[in-house]
Order: C-alpha cells, then sequence, then structure tokens
C-alpha cells in the first residue's frame, strides 16, 4: 500500500475538525453556481467598500522596493507611523517597542514561540476567535478555554479563569473589543487580570485588531502600553485600513524594564528567523494610514445601519436575546429556535440560501441556540437574510 512506503504526518493534524455538512453544502453550492446570501462575510475587500484605489496603488510605487535591507523588527518609518497612529488615539508608545509581523495570526506564533514550551499551555476567551486552537496546535502547545460571562455582559468569568490555570500555563489570550461578543475590557477586569500576571508570572496577549471600531462614545480608555507586568498588544491594518490582503501587522512589547529589554532581543531572534513582512508594504504603510478615516467611517456608518436593522429585526422575533454589542464586526443572535445550532445553520443554508455561523463555532454553549452574524454584510444583503431568517423561524 502507497502509506506503508511514505513518511507520516505530525501528530498535529489530529485535532483539526473534518468538513462539516454545512462546510459540505456550501462547497455544492460553489461547484453548482448556486448564489447564497453570506452573513458569515469577514473580508472588507468584499462588501462594496469605496477605497481609494488610485492613491492606495500609488503608494507601492516606490523605487525604494526594489532594495533589500531587511530589519528584523520592521523598518524605522513604519513603526514610525504606527507610533504616530497610536498619539492620534492618545497613547505614547516606542518605535523600540515595536515588531512588524505579516499578520496577527503570525504575530501570536512568535508569541508562543517566545513564552511557551512545547506542551505548556495557552487560555483562550470562550466564546472567542477560533483561530487561536488552531494557532496553538500548530505550535505545539495545549490550549484551554475560560469563560466570559453572558449574564454579566461578556465580563471574564475570573473564577473559571482561576480554576483554569496550571503550572503550565503561560500566556493569557485577550480579545478586546471580543469576536464575537462585541464587548470591551473594562478597567476593573485589566486590574484583575494584572494581578493574576503578576503573581502566576503569566504573560498577557491583547489583541485589540477591533479597537477603532467602537460604537458607544465615551467608552473608558485603557492604557495597554505602560504596564509593570508582561503585556504584549496585537494590531494590525487587516481591520484597521480594512487592507487584510497587504499583510501586516504588529507586535507592542510592555512590561518591567528588564523583562522587556530580554523579551526584545529573543524576539528579534525570531523576527530575524522568518523576515516576513515584504518591503513594498512597509514602504507604502504611512501613506496608507492617511485613509483610515474615510475607510473607517464607511465601515462604521455599515455598522450602524445593520444594528439599526438588527434592533427591529429583534422586536419582530422577542424570543431572541441578543445583547448589543460595544465594538467589532460580529455579533451573536440566541433562540431556542436555534437549537441546535449546527442544524439551524444547516437548514437556513439549505432552504433560505443563508450562510450563517453556528454559535458553537465560537464555544458558545450548543444549549443556549446562538449563531453569529458579521455586522459588515452589505446592508442590503443583510436585511434580506434576516427576513430569511424570519421565514425560517
Ligand atoms: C480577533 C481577531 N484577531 C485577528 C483577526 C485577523 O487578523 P489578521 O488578518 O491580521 O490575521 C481577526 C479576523 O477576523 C479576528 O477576529
Amino acid at each position: 500500500m502507497d502509506s506503508e512506503n511514505t513518511p507520516r504526518f505530525s501528530d498535529r493534524f489530529e485535532f483539526i475538525p473534518g468538513e462539516n455538512d454545512l462546510y459540505s453544502l456550501l462547497g455544492s453550492f460553489r461547484n453548482s453556481g448556486q448564489d447564497w446570501i453570506d452573513l458569515t462575510v469577514s473580508n472588507p475587500t468584499k462588501v462594496g467598500l469605496v477605497y481609494p484605489r488610485e492613491a492606495i496603488l500609488h503608494s507601492f510605487q516606490k523605487p525604494e522596493s526594489m532594495e533589500y535591507d531587511p530589519d528584523p523588527k520592521g523598518t524605522f518609518n513604519a513603526r514610525r507611523s504606527i507610533v504616530n497612529y497610536y498619539k492620534e488615539k492618545g497613547h505614547i508608545i516606542s518605535e523600540e517597542d515595536l515588531f512588524l509581523t505579516s499578520s496577527s495570526s503570525e504575530a501570536y506564533s512568535y508569541l508562543i514561540k517566545l513564552l511557551c514550551n512545547p506542551g505548556e499551555e495557552v487560555l483562550i476567551p470562550s466564546p472567542g476567535y477560533p483561530l487561536f486552537e488552531f494557532l496553538s496546535v500548530l505550535e505545539g502547545v495545549e490550549f484551554n478555554s475560560y469563560k466570559l460571562n453572558q449574564d454579566d455582559g461578556w465580563k471574564i468569568d475570573f473564577e473559571d479563569l482561576d480554576s483554569k490555570i496550571t503550572n503550565k500555563t503561560r500566556i493569557l489570550f485577550l480579545v478586546s473589543p471580543n469576536n464575537p461578543t462585541g464587548s470591551t475590557l473594562t478597567s476593573e477586569e485589566f486590574e484583575r487580570l494584572r494581578i493574576i500576571s503578576k503573581f502566576k508570572k503569566i504573560a498577557l496577549v491583547l489583541d485589540e485588531v477591533f479597537s477603532d471600531y467602537l460604537y458607544e462614545k465615551n467608552q473608558e480608555q485603557i492604557d495597554f502600553f505602560h504596564t509593570d507586568f508582561p503585556l504584549f498588544v496585537v494590531n494590525g491594518i487587516s481591520k484597521i485600513l480594512a487592507l487584510p490582503q497587504m499583510k501586516l501587522s504588529w507586535i507592542h512589547v510592555g512590561g518591567p524594564t528588564n523583562w522587556k529589554k530580554e523579551c526584545k532581543e529573543r524576539l528579534e531572534i525570531i523576527s530575524d528567523t522568518y523576515l516576513s513582512v515584504g518591503t513594498p508594504i512597509q514602504l507604502a504603510l504611512p501613506e496608507l494610514f492617511q485613509w483610515r478615516n474615510m475607510i473607517q467611517s464607511q465601515v462604521l456608518r455599515r455598522i450602524q445601519r445593520n444594528l439599526q436593522i438588527l434592533e427591529s429585526f429583534r422586536s419582530s422575533h422577542p424570543q431572541i436575546v441578543y445583547t448589543s454589542p460595544k465594538g467589532g464586526w460580529y455579533t451573536i443572535l440566541q433562540s431556542k429556535s436555534f437549537l441546535n445550532d449546527e442544524e439551524f445553520s444547516f437548514r437556513l443554508l439549505q432552504k433560505e440560501k443563508v450562510l450563517v455561523h453556528p454559535g458553537s463555532m465560537f464555544g458558545l454553549e450548543e444549549d443556549l441556540g446562538s449563531i453569529v452574524v458579521s455586522l459588515i454584510s452589505e446592508t442590503e444583503l443583510f436585511h434580506s437574510g434576516l427576513e430569511k431568517i424570519s421565514r425560517l423561524l
């Protein structure tokens, strides 16, 4: 047999689930040219935003792109433009504390390499971003989930979190605003996390990719950049500029001075090993930041409109529970009618040609009956997608 003469694959892939019914059905739609309404869309380049195309493309036409002069941290000018971005938001940081990566996923993989030995553990929020699980497994570490408490506005359930910390725990992942709950970290939670980090010697990694997409004015600002405990902030232009295809993210390193110095020396070894960020995007970045308000205002307007539509949808379906998100690009709808969430999502796609994420994909408990929808979907499609959900209900 063929497999007798070929090398085996790594055990990492044992974790990866096979294709489920929903994605098989989607595959058959694709193959037969069948159309569907995608209420899971997270790719901003596919939702009808108007980009300053010519200006963006022009920013990449730099003669210096033909030279290779790598800096493991990323070019100084690109890092300076990130410093300026934070300055506009009221945060003073240093270029010296920034490391560029090609994506936030890559940033996470660097941080796991930096902090964890194989077999050690990271803690991830639940409900939360499903990719953390894959990233952990691919880096050879274990993951465990800590709960966010729905009855408390999706704040961290500290009792649950404490019970999950073991002597193998090295990283606590946080996402604010969180995907898919739309909840944001409060200063009270942050203070408790500070104590956990200091006493248990666990580093915090905060994903703030949605931090420019807050819907309520005057939300409290927390300083994530000047801390007396190890805190890494991850962000990037896939959400800030809605340009995921340009592949640029970063890590900000924060913590006690001596620790930070040692940390940066090691992170530099990792970055220098890969040198994965392309020169053209680093050269273009300062100019691309100019378009931040133009792009973000469109996304925010879109989200506000979709939230209004969602509000009227909810008022005609009182059985649907929904906690207004504070920020981000996604939200959760819950109803006993969505039980079981995977079967409901399958029926919805099969009968009404509308795709939603089953909540269990994000760690939502199955008996809650949850679906997750994207708030950046084109408004007409969002509206008709919800109408079709009504029809099925
Ligand atoms: C919480 C969170 N972080 C990061 C990302 C993606 O970032 P990147 O494209 O830089 O890997 C996403 C994408 O949806 C996300 O939901």
